[in-house]
């Protein structure tokens, strides 16, 4: 990561801004097997559950929420077998999904029976709307559930003291409740579980429906960071969905303002519009010089496994990984980016105009980079010529052979290859 700057890249030093950034990366929990799971047209069967949890782990998540085993035979199996063959790496811990009852949290703790670690993780909606719509409940009442959930998971997990427990406490539509509420219920939960700095409790503040700005979510982080009664005692973790377009943002602002956790899914996979997209998170931290502590070092390999697990295409646009995202077609591009490249000196900070990463960082080639088609200029038909076929043409033959290149894809509205582009010359300068 040191060959990025951070940001921002000159000396600011005489300005107040940017007063907050960040400099280590949050801890990161992976939802792909949960989240990401019960939101896909066909979920997991128990290989593509396995094959995405061993791409999690080669990635280096060490936090894994791998299903909602009550909810699930399919996901209570999956969790047996990881904990039965003893596929689970000693330094990654799983984490299962329940609602608040007593059959329900049963089953749950006993899909993860015999594992080295484990979080169990409790919800329910602490909303005004979902309490009046859904539950008809008072406010009370709602408290009341995570409550008891609470006290059953710690009589039941202090029974099994060969597994070491965590507790998770999700105020489901976080984002949308009242925030003196959120706290009543948070503070009442940590007191129940008795937490403390040494036996800390992960406190999540979802915004199951992104119903806001990034700063308005972050807000509501920051105001409980600071007002939570026994903030020592508490990891405190985010889990922005995505329906304003807006989770990468919020998840960020959120660390700013005192979270120290983000849950979410590779390429933005979840409920909806998704879960935040962690590695797009991740890799921004990575292009200013922060190292995420995941490794998406061949990323089209992520990316074929993800699309394998999930049956769903990432977008071609999409940040650090679509198709697209290292191409230049026009011509003004290429030529800034041909000038960087030429002017390139090892170990300096990565400068290569209108490329933020460089793609050889996640494994890519830079055969993409340059493509040719009516919008390129004589910089990237030069380019092609030259890198693949060794032919370094003389400026004024660039602009006469860019010209001619222009009229076939005028003409064609096509892409052509760096093979047709040499196919073109010869016919054009060699007679052949
Ligand atoms: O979006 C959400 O609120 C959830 C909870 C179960 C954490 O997925
Ligand atoms: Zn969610």
């Amino acid at each position: 990561a040191v060959k990025y700057r951070p940001f921002p890249a000159y000396d600011f030093s005489e300005r107040t801004w940017p007063n907050r950034r960040m400099t280590a990366p949050p801890i990161w929990m992976s939802t792909d097997l949960r989240d990401g799971n019960q939101a896909l047209i066909e979920p997991m069967n128990g290989e593509r559950k396995l094959r995405m949890f061993e791409k999690l782990v080669e990635i280096g998540f060490k936090e894994i929420e791998v299903g909602f085993p009550s909810a699930s035979q399919t996901d209570f199996d999956f969790i047996r077998s990881l904990v039965v063959e003893d596929r689970v790496p000693d330094d990654v811990t799983i984490e299962v999904l329940t609602q608040s009852r007593e059959d329900l949290i049963r089953r749950t703790i006993d899909s993860v029976q015999g594992a080295r670690r484990a979080i169990v993780h409790l919800y329910n909606a602490i909303a005004p709307d979902f309490r009046r719509i859904v539950f008809n409940m008072t406010r009370e009442e709602v408290k009341q559930v995570a409550l008891n959930g609470t006290r059953l998971i710690r009589e039941l997990t202090a029974a099994r003291p060969e597994t070491e427990w965590v507790f998770q406490y999700s105020p489901e539509v976080f984002s949308s409740a009242e925030l003196d509420f959120a706290k009543e219920v948070c503070d009442a939960v940590v007191e129940a579980w008795g937490a403390t700095p040494g036996r800390k409790i992960i406190l999540n503040l979802p915004a199951t429906v992104e119903c806001a700005m990034p700063n308005v979510y972050a807000d509501q982080i920051e105001w409980m960071h600071r007002n939570l009664a026994r903030r020592d005692s508490i990891v405190l973790s985010v889990h922005p969905h995505n329906d304003r377009g807006t989770a990468v943002a919020a998840a960020e602002m959120a660390v700013l303002a005192g979270a120290d956790r983000i849950e979410g899914c590779l390429f933005g996979n979840g409920e909806r519009t998704g879960n935040v997209d962690i590695v797009t998170l991740a890799l921004n931290l990575y292009s200013q010089g922060i190292a995420p502590g995941l490794d998406f070092s061949d990323i089209d390999d992520v990316r074929r496994c993800v699309e394998y697990c999930n049956q769903l295409p990432v977008h071609p646009r999409h940040p650090y990984v679509g198709d697209l995202v290292f191409t230049a077609f026009s011509g003004s591009h290429q030529d800034a980016i041909k000038k960087g490249f030429a002017q390139r000196k090892p170990d300096t900070f990565w400068d290569v105009p209108y490329l933020p990463i460089d793609p050889a960082d996640l494994g890519r080639s830079y055969d993409a980079v340059i493509r040719v088609n009516s919008q390129s200029g004589k910089g990237g038909v030069s380019y092609l010529l030259q890198q693949e076929h060794g032919l370094d043409l003389p400026r004024r033959l660039q602009i006469e052979f860019s010209r001619a290149i222009q009229r076939v894809t005028d003409e064609t509205g096509r892409e052509v290859s760096a093979g047709d582009v040499y196919a073109i010359f010869r016919r054009e300068y060699l007679d052949v």
